[in-house]
């Protein structure tokens, strides 16, 4: 079959890589893909908010299958948009999308579902947040309601702060706010949990923590994430039956209660307090750099296991993953979460061999005749597994090393609590 996948970042370059191994897939295209998705499949240069436009495209090359990868056109509905086109598309529905695209949402069925998750309270009123941050412990967590980039969360040691966050958000900052989101402050220890789903069953699609913080141990502003590695250190089997039990089915019941179901990746972002999940939030797609750890762990087959997927086949499937450490560090260009220059030339990248089980994932990047240039924050992800993080980080860092660019930094602490 021909495969399209939708985005241009590392998540989309790696799901490529691993499509590519599949027997099942004859060719894939990349809408619009990046430099590196170009030695492996067909770019395809177009706008990814025009569902025509994608059919128009899917129904020229034959494509019959869809993997989404940015949540964006998820929660815009293009898995509605697809329905009884002939051809699949792989993620959550416009209603199951709400898990990632309303923050209420979501916060509304832990409720309902007694879901473990922060306590909070909802505002529609600037005035009602502003009096409630009166007599508020601290620090609180202040947030915009819809999809903001990983960006509409504040987390405010003081009063003053708390109100300098409702205000930018009631300003517009991230969009228009018809409600805001303020909640306890979790302290504990993060990990991102995946699953995959089918609509009926879902299974273990592994675990990893990454980096969001622009600085050495974790400070500065948010970024999309600057590495990562998988598996987290947090995971056990207690916990991970806690997380289905307590967490995932429950949400799943009251999709189904909402006359729907889940069919895509889940991403379960969790704070695990003394062994207790706590649901911080769920995006409905797989995390960026974390798709680009996890990915090369998998042993089994990934375009078999979306196809059953979207069959409602998934019970019957075995999903393998190796007994590796997986650690990604991100390159991003000097500036970045900030303004950064574009279109830099890459020299070292095009003639550098890497080892078995080592892989250069391209995010921010693109070919200009035969040279590699730079085109976002992030440009490239280094992900190397091995028997030890430590090993992995020393080899990732060794790559980094050769590639040397100057216009570029990284972070030299990812997995500094497991290494
Ligand atoms: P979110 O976009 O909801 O994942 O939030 C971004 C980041 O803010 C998370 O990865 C956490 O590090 C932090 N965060 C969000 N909510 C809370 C909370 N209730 N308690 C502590 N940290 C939080
Ligand atoms: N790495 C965080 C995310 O993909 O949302």
């Amino acid at each position: 079959m021909n495969i399209g996948i939708i985005g241009s970042g590392g998540r989309e370059h790696a799901l490529c890589l691993k499509l590519k191994e599949s027997d099942l897939v004859n060719k894939i295209y990349c809408f619009p893909g990046n430099a590196g998705t170009e030695l492996l499949a067909e770019n395809i240069d177009i706008n990814i908010d025009d569902f025509n436009e994608i059919k128009k495209k899917s129904l020229e090359k034959n494509i019959t299958l869809l993997v989404v990868g940015p949540e964006k056109q998820l929660v815009n509905g293009i898995v509605d948009f697809f329905k009884n086109t002939g051809i699949q598309v792989f993620g959550p529905n416009k209603i199951s999308s709400q898990l990632e695209g309303s923050k209420i949402f979501t916060k509304k069925l832990c409720k309902k579902f007694n879901i473990p998750t922060s306590k909070f309270e909802i505002f529609i009123k600037k005035s009602d947040a502003i009096n409630y941050l009166e007599n508020s412990k601290y620090p609180i967590v202040i947030k915009a309601d819809g999809l903001a980039s990983g960006k509409g969360v504040y987390i405010c040691k003081s009063k003053n702060n708390a109100e300098e966050a409702v205000n930018e958000i009631f300003n517009g900052k991230f969009g228009k706010a018809d409600s805001i989101l303020i909640e306890e402050f979790l302290e504990g220890e993060e990990m991102s949990y995946f699953v995959i789903c089918d609509g009926k069953d879902y299974k273990f699609f592994q675990t990893a923590q990454d980096h969001k913080r622009v600085g050495e141990g974790d400070t500065g502003p948010n970024t999309g994430g600057m590495g990562a590695y998988s598996p987290s250190r947090l995971n056990n089997d207690s916990l991970q039956d806690k997380i289905n039990k307590k967490i995932i089915d429950p949400t799943m019941a009251g999709l189904k209660e909402l006359n729907t179901n889940y069919i895509g990746f889940l991403y379960v972002g969790l704070m695990i307090c003394e062994n207790e999940p706590y649901l911080i939030e769920f995006n409905v797609r797989m995390g960026d750099p974390e798709c680009q750890t996890i990915l090369p762990l998998l042993k089994s087959d990934l375009a078999k296991i979306i196809l059953s997927c979207c069959n409602q086949e998934l019970g019957v499937e075995n999903i393998e993953w190796l007994e590796k450490k997986s650690l990604c560090i991100v390159l991003c260009s000097n500036g970045y979460p900030g303004d950064y220059k574009k279109k830099v030339i890459i020299n070292n990248v095009k003639n550098l061999r890497v080892k078995e089980g080592q892989f250069i994932i391209h995010a921010g990047t693109k070919f200009i005749k035969e040279d590699l240039y730079s085109y976002g924050g992030r440009v490239l992800n280094i992900v190397v597994t091995s028997d030890s993080f430590e090993s992995s980080k020393k080899d990732a860092l060794k790559i980094l090393e050769r590639i040397n660019w100057k216009n570029g930094f990284y972070r030299k602490d990812i997995g500094y609590k497991v290494t």
